[in-house]
C-alpha cells in the first residue's frame, strides 16, 4: 500500500535520483537541500521509497518546485500527480488576501505535458523569455 508523508532521508533522495537516471549529488548536499526545503512530500510502499517532490518558497511571491521523481516501475499510476498537487496545496495555504505566488519549475525534457496538466505554462512564450540556468561547481 502506498503511504505519503513529509519526511525524506538523503539516502532515499539519492536512491530516487539514481532510479530516474539523474546525475548523483553527494549525500551531504542532498541532506542540506532536504533540511532547507519549505515543503517535502514522499511516497513509500513496503519496499521503500517510491517518489518525492519538494518546494522552496521565499515567503514572498516566488516558489520553486523541484525534484519531482517517481521510480520508473511506479510511474503512470497517479503518484506524481498526487505529489505535485500536495506541493501546490502547500503554496495555496500560504496565500494571504491580495497575494500572488508564482511557482516555477524547470521541466525535464519531454515532461512538459505532465506539468501543463497543473496549469504550468511553457516558456518561452509570447510574453516570457526562456528559463535559463548556470551551474557553479567546486
Ligand atoms: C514526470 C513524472 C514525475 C510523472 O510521474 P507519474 O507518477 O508517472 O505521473 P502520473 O501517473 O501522476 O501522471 C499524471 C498525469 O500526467 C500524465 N503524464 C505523466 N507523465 C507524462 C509524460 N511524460 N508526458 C505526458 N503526460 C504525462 C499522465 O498520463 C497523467 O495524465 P491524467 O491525469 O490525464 O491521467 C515521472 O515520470 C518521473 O519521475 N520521471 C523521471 C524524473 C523526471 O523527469 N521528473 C520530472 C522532473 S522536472
Amino acid at each position: 500500500m502506498l503511504e505519503y508523508s513529509n519526511r525524506l532521508s538523503a539516502k532515499e533522495y539519492c536512491e530516487l535520483r539514481s532510479a530516474v537516471g539523474w546525475q548523483q549529488i553527494i549525500e551531504e548536499q542532498a541532506q542540506s537541500g532536504i533540511e532547507h526545503s519549505d515543503f517535502i512530500i514522499a511516497c513509500r510502499d513496503n519496499n521503500g521509497i517510491v517518489g518525492c517532490a519538494r518546494v522552496f518558497w521565499d515567503k514572498g511571491y516566488i516558489a520553486y518546485l523541484a525534484d519531482v521523481m517517481v521510480k520508473p516501475e511506479y510511474q503512470k499510476q497517479g503518484i506524481g500527480k498526487r505529489m505535485v498537487n500536495e506541493c501546490i496545496s502547500f503554496i495555496d495555504r500560504q496565500l494571504k488576501d491580495g497575494w500572488r505566488i508564482k511557482i516555477m519549475i524547470v521541466s525535464a525534457k519531454g515532461k512538459e505535458p505532465f506539468y501543463e496538466k497543473f496549469g504550468f505554462e511553457i516558456r518561452p512564450n509570447i510574453n516570457d523569455g526562456a528559463g535559463m540556468q548556470v551551474w557553479r561547481t567546486r
